[in-house]
């Protein structure tokens, strides 16, 4: 019988440098998973930290004058502070310069080395300090850089020791195409599955000291340290007790989620399985890759300055503000978009004109005329079902969302619930039932909306977690009253009696400041660009701003793989390259096109579509085609152009 119990990682972080908004996401993510599973009375570990060793951080320390543990020791702190600050309950944090962490990564080496399955040979290849990997020759781009971060490798040409890794290959081929829920969302699967294509080599897992000395030694060779990534993929199964409490380690292994982000995909989807495999140990249960947080639409950087700083922005627009908008906005394994425009657009809608606006109304028509208590439920009717209907939808979609990993679908209904409480006080109209002396339906009225309001910040507690305290207490609640999901689902109301207070509104509209106007005095020249702000041209068309049409990312994306989906006509499904991210979408070109007919051709697709269930077939994006009386023809480019470029 499977044990109920989540066991949730995050990667652990480098201590080059101070933390960024990446780093932010994915504990924040971990943390919003950990609240949840706990909200519904499901034993819960989760793990975060710091690696701390390799030749990234031995440059940062001496770029800084200090010695390596001193690097570590000074930049841990900046991460420990921002956990702090952005609220995150992890159970541990772990550190590989710890003596535990040490000692088990020596063990395993030992224990693998001892089997043989560490072995020492001649080495000559490629080496990325920014990445901490090395490729050889052929994996190189074409100007000889880096594949993952393009940036220059160094040639290495010395004796090291070996990981039997390639034994593994033809296993976890079958591991992964048995076990669907493993690498998540499936197309990461896929895009490990073709990295799997190759022949697996084996896995450098030495340094020797002469080169870099900050690593953990090799128990049977002291003139080598180990590869920082064989050391820190350890800390999985080293921070729950692996080798030291194995009444932890039973509990909690094997993991049930490796949250990580999408460029380091190989590492825990080929090294780690096979490193697992080698020690005897079950696989986690899926290892999540989710996409990146562009700035606009380019990837952030520290020399294009326009890497969003974490603190800067809760110190601005507030921790839960911050901590929804990273959560609401981004499709999980899609990358997003961090603009401060679209936080602000965000932080008014859903949180200043719906949620706010909703408790603001219910806590002052409370107070102004229902003596500031939430009255008795009188009878219901027909709205009130249509309301619990909204509310049973949240409920159930949240927990749904939870398992399949579409945290922002769960947030959606339950905002939807909101606004179905806003609905519900328009049409209900309470102020009217007062002036009426409609006594029994308003105290339904009120009833019901202050309930939607309990009920609705107990589901957004996990991402929320102060606001949503403010919420209850606003209602009445006393400020240590912590309700769990399964106190909201039971169906009883609890809040009748409960005396409301007004805190002054939960989340105040952001106010955005006009820029000011830079456009000349309009003379009869320019008239039709005036009138094209309109919304509507003379003919009836739609317009929109430049702004509005670049919401709609359009890439290039080569076809790979094509197939008629089963029991349709018209719908194929399509395996696409989009900038070496593979996907897969279902198109309904069946009719016009043949799979042999379309594979190998660059097409236009809609890249940051919400991903659609189409016939049971996930599809994540769009692709274009034009269609008229002679047929469909896809939209595709003239002459060569790779896959994943813009175009608009
Ligand atoms: N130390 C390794 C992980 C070892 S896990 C056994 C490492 N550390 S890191 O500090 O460089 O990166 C940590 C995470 O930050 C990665 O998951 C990476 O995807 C994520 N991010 C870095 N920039 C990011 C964005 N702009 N957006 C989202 N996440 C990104 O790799």
């Amino acid at each position: 019988m499977n044990k109920p119990y989540f066991y949730v990682t995050t990667p652990i972080y480098y201590v080059n440098d101070k933390p960024h908004i990446g780093h932010a996401y994915t504990t924040i993510l971990a943390d919003v998973l950990a609240r949840y599973y706990r909200s519904l009375n499901i034993p819960s570990f989760f793990l975060t930290g710091t690696d701390e060793h390799g030749q990234k951080v031995q440059k940062a320390a001496e770029e800084n004058n200090m010695t390596p543990q001193e690097q570590c020791d000074t930049t841990v702190t900046r991460f420990k502070e921002l956990w702090e600050r952005l609220e995150i309950t992890n159970d541990r944090f772990i550190r590989t310069t710890e003596p535990g962490h040490k000692e088990i990564v020596q063990k395993v080496l030992q224990s693998l080395f001892d089997q043989d399955l560490i072995y020492r040979d001649e080495y000559s290849g490629h080496y990325c300090v920014p990445c901490e990997r090395f490729y050889t020759a052929k994996d190189l781009d074409e100007n000889m850089l880096c594949p993952e971060c393009k940036r220059e490798v160094q040639e290495i040409i010395e004796s090291n020791y070996f990981f039997r890794m390639s034994k593994y290959q033809d296993w976890l081929i079958q591991y992964i195409n048995d076990n669907p829920d493993f690498i998540q969302p499936s197309f990461r699967a896929n895009e490990t599955l073709g990295f799997l294509k190759k022949p697996l080599g084996d896995l450098c897992i030495s340094r020797p000291k002469s080169r870099l000395s900050w690593g953990i030694e090799l128990p049977f060779d002291t003139d080598y340290v180990c590869y920082v990534w064989f050391d820190a993929l350890i800390n999985y199964i080293s921070g729950i007790g692996y080798g030291s409490d194995e009444e932890s380690f039973t509990q909690w292994w094997p993991a049930s989620y490796h949250l990580i982000g999408k460029d380091i995909l190989t590492t825990h989807t080929v090294y780690w399985p096979t490193m697992l495999k080698a020690m005897g140990l079950e696989m986690p249960k899926t290892i999540f890759a989710h996409g990146w947080w562009l700035t606009g639409r380019s990837k952030m950087s520290k020399s294009l300055g326009n890497v969003v700083n974490p603190m800067e922005m809760i110190d601005k627009y507030g921790l839960d503000a911050f901590r929804y908008f990273l959560m609401a906005e981004m499709t999980l394994g899609q990358d997003a978009s961090f603009t401060e425009d679209a936080f602000i657009t965000r932080f008014n809608s859903d949180l200043a004109n719906d949620l706010g606006n909703l408790a603001s109304r219910v806590i002052k028509f409370t107070l102004r005329s229902c003596d500031g208590t939430v009255p008795e439920l009188g009878p219901e009717g027909p709205e009130e079902a249509e309301l619990a209907e909204a509310l049973k939808s949240a409920e159930t979609e949240m927990e749904k969302a939870l398992l399949d990993m579409r945290l922002e679908q769960g947030i959606e209904q339950i905002m939807n619930a909101v606004r179905a409480g806003n609905r519900y006080m328009e049409q209900t109209a309470p102020w009217s039932l007062a002036k009426k002396g409609e006594t029994e339906k308003l105290n339904t009225v009120m009833n019901r909306a202050a309930d939607l309001l309990w009920r609705v910040s107990v589901l957004l507690s996990p991402i929320m977690p102060d606001k949503m305290r403010e919420l209850r207490s606003c209602l009445g609640f006393p400020a240590d009253a912590d309700f769990t999901i399964n106190d909201i689902t039971s169906g009883d109301t609890v809040i009748a009696g409960n005396k409301v207070s007004d805190t002054g509104g939960l989340f105040q509209r952001i106010q955005v400041k006009e820029e000011p106007k830079q456009e000349k005095k309009q003379t009869k020249k320019d008239k039709p660009k005036a009138e094209a702000k309109k919304s509507e041209d003379k003919t009836g068309t739609n317009l929109v701003t430049f702004d509005e049409f670049f919401k709609t990312q359009l890439k290039t994306a080569k076809v790979l793989e094509a197939e008629k989906i089963e029991g349709t006509d018209k719908l194929l499904k399509l395996q696409i390259d989009v900038g070496g991210e593979q996907r897969q979408l279902v198109a309904g070109v069946a009719e016009y096109y043949k799979p042999e007919e379309i594979i190998g051709k660059t097409i236009v697709i809609v890249a940051n579509l919400k991903p659609a269930k189409i016939r049971g077939v996930e599809s994540q994006g769009m692709l274009l085609a034009a269609k008229d009386a002679d047929g469909l023809k896809l939209i595709t480019v003239d002459g060569y152009v790779a896959s994943g470029v813009s175009v608009g």
